[in-house]
């Protein structure tokens, strides 16, 4: 109800502000139809974060399985390659199209937080947030939802046992894999928190000596996690021995977990948010993601627009007006849904946009401090994200975490399992700043049991004669990254082109655009600032400015033409061991 009169309140106050953007060209919304279009794929395509991860899902589906086996397969093997970005102690979303019933579904695999974890746990004796206690160690840590996603993907919608999706995440756990530069950096930036705990030193100091860039990474208890997994499904995780050693290792780091709480984990069913765009059908993230609310408020402003005809500044400045829009409601409205009510129907309208779009000014910056409120969170940058579709039709776009780097740093001696640390995604404190200086309000605030507010966006697209599957991880960026992926599909990109597309975003707070090196030229940028945007381009960090001397995401993509029959994927150019690879059937499914 609240959330209700702050919504119109906000509406009113920027109709009033502001001018409406009459002087826009409006475009056609409809696509063009090919004449023949093939029922199904001519094959399978696979784009993940890592090679090895995109080979065990090709493995999988060679032996019989389908997209989900294979996602099962890429999921594991991700934890077991990336554990910088994801794994068996965090969580994910995972966005499903069923071929033979035409249905899409979101497991929602999001942590939960501990009964114990209430607000006052995170306060220091002053009153202040505790930033070492929501980010680093125990308390960070909610509930890990993934291994009861793996079950749940194999169990539903899989051909196969899970053991066998399992197999090629258990062989490279035992077997190894060799370190990579972002994962031997990242270790480097987040030792000082890894080595407080004796189960993490065990894995990553093996000899005392810490791992390095070439180093063959092995990790024998996570082998054998992944195996009571395989053997016993949910609880050869969640009860049993694994449980035990979770809460044993957590206990004694100084948490407070219970096998209760382990032992109640559920994966929920969402229904997933579906919108038209230009003649697309767009079906994305819902909560407890803020990705596909934010999403589609996004596309549904910029739909009339022809950004095609746009000059670049002008393009980019409407861009940037959906998204400080969109990231505005994401700080006050979102949430959990079992635990706040979400005024979904009202943010995910036309008429809605239709509102919003008329507080756009052709060509001027809105301030942000005319759009009340307060700031929105920024996340971390880690995460990764996976996209299959195979020769059926099936699709999985899968997006996991464990929040920040290594996420909380504690792996409970003998399991391998790195916690994450994803309670830092909660508004711990209302009103006072978190880790990456912003706030947050109570549809976040944390509840035992309540899940964590997240921007992981797994999306598809359909349009009559394309499928595409999408996603990225990047904390907050993650929704302006897909937002610019679904543009680039729009305007005829292919999927490497989509992955490679360099990137701006704008989160309504702090109010300046922040690019990416070549996402536009310094005279676009002059234009840009002409309209009253603040621009952060790469190295104006030592001018006080956001910038993004670094690049950031690491997009995965997969595309099937119907019209010419052609299956491709796309993976982040930024990211040297990223895969992506098309494998056509020899026998395809008769339709
Ligand atoms: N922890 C990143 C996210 O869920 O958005």
């Amino acid at each position: 109800m609240k959330s209700r009169k702050r919504l119109a309140g906000f509406l009113f106050a920027c109709t009033v502000a502001l001018l409406p953007a009459t002087a826009l060209a409006l475009s056609p919304q409809t696509r063009p139809v090919s004449a023949s279009l093939a029922a199904h794929p001519p094959g399978a395509a696979i784009a993940s974060g890592h090679h090895l991860a995109t080979d065990a899902g090709l493995q999988v589906l060679a032996e019989g399985g389908n997209a989900f086996d294979a996602a099962v397969a890429v999921s594991s093997t991700l934890s077991v390659v990336e554990p910088i970005s994801s794994g068996l102690g965090g969580g994910g979303l995972f966005l499903l199209h069923d071929a033979r019933s035409g249905k899409d579904v979101m497991l929602d695999a999001r942590e939960y937080a501990p009964e114990s974890a209430t607000p006052e746990q995170f306060l220091d004796k002053k009153g202040e947030l505790d930033r070492d206690r929501s980010m680093n160690g125990p308390w960070s840590a909610g509930i890990p939802g993934l291994p009861a996603a793996l079950v749940e993907l194999a169990g539903k919608y899989g051909r196969l046992p899970l053991r066998q999706s399992l197999a090629p995440a258990i062989r490279i756990a035992r077997e190894g894999f060799p370190v990579y530069a972002r994962m031997a950096k990242g270790y480097a930036s987040r030792r000082e928190i890894m080595d407080r705990y004796p189960g993490t030193r065990e894995v990553y100091l093996r000899n005392g000596k810490p791992i390095a860039e070439g180093d063959i990474f092995r990790q024998p208890e996570l082998a054998h996690t992944l195996e009571l997994l395989a053997a016993e499904g949910f609880d050869g995780f969640y009860r049993g021995e694994t449980a035990r050693k979770l809460i044993k290792g957590v206990n004694q780091a100084g948490g407070r977990w219970t096998a209760r709480e382990l032992a109640a984990y559920q994966v929920k069913q969402r229904t997933p948010i579906s919108l038209d765009y230009r003649g697309w059908k767009v079906t994305t993230a819902p909560p407890p993601s803020s990705g596909g609310i934010a999403l589609a408020e996004m596309l549904q402003i910029l739909e009339p627009w022809n950004l095609q005809e746009l000059d670049e500044a002008h393009r980019i400045h409407l861009v940037t007006e959906a998204m400080r829009r969109a990231y505005r409601d994401r700080t006050f409205f979102l949430g959990d849904p079992d635990f706040v009510e979400i005024p979904q129907k009202v943010l995910t309208s036309r008429d809605y946009a239709q509102g919003l779009r008329a507080t756009i000014h052709p060509d001027k910056a809105t301030p942000s401090d005319l759009l009340s409120g307060k700031p929105t969170p920024l996340e971390d940058d880690e995460t990764t994200h996976f996209s299959i579709i195979d020769a059926e039709g099936n699709r999985v776009g899968g997006t996991q975490t464990v929040n920040l780097l290594y996420g909380s740093g504690l792996i409970p001696p003998g399991t391998g399992v790195l916690l994450n640390d994803e309670m830092d995604d909660f508004a711990l404190k209302p009103g006072t700043p978190n880790a990456f200086g912003v706030m947050g309000y109570e549809a976040n605030a944390p509840k035992p049991g309540k899940r964590m507010l997240s921007s992981m966006t797994p999306t598809f697209m359909e349009s009559p004669d394309k499928v595409v599957v999408l996603g990225t991880p990047g904390g907050s960026r993650i929704i302006t990254m897909v937002l610019l992926g679904v543009l680039g599909y729009d305007a005829g990109l292919s999927a490497q082109q989509v992955a490679a597309l360099p990137r701006y975003h704008h989160q309504w707070l702090p109010d300046a655009i922040s690019a990416e090196s070549g996402a536009f030229s310094p005279e676009v940028a002059k234009t840009l600032e002409a309209m009253g945007h603040e621009v952060d381009l790469p190295g104006d960090e030592a001018a006080g400015g956001r910038g993004s001397s670094h690049v950031w995401g690491n997009l995965q993509t997969v595309a099937w033409d119907r019209a010419s029959d052609v299956l491709s994927a796309g993976s982040d150019p930024r990211n040297p061991v990223g895969g992506a690879k098309v494998v056509i059937a020899a026998d395809p499914p008769k339709p």
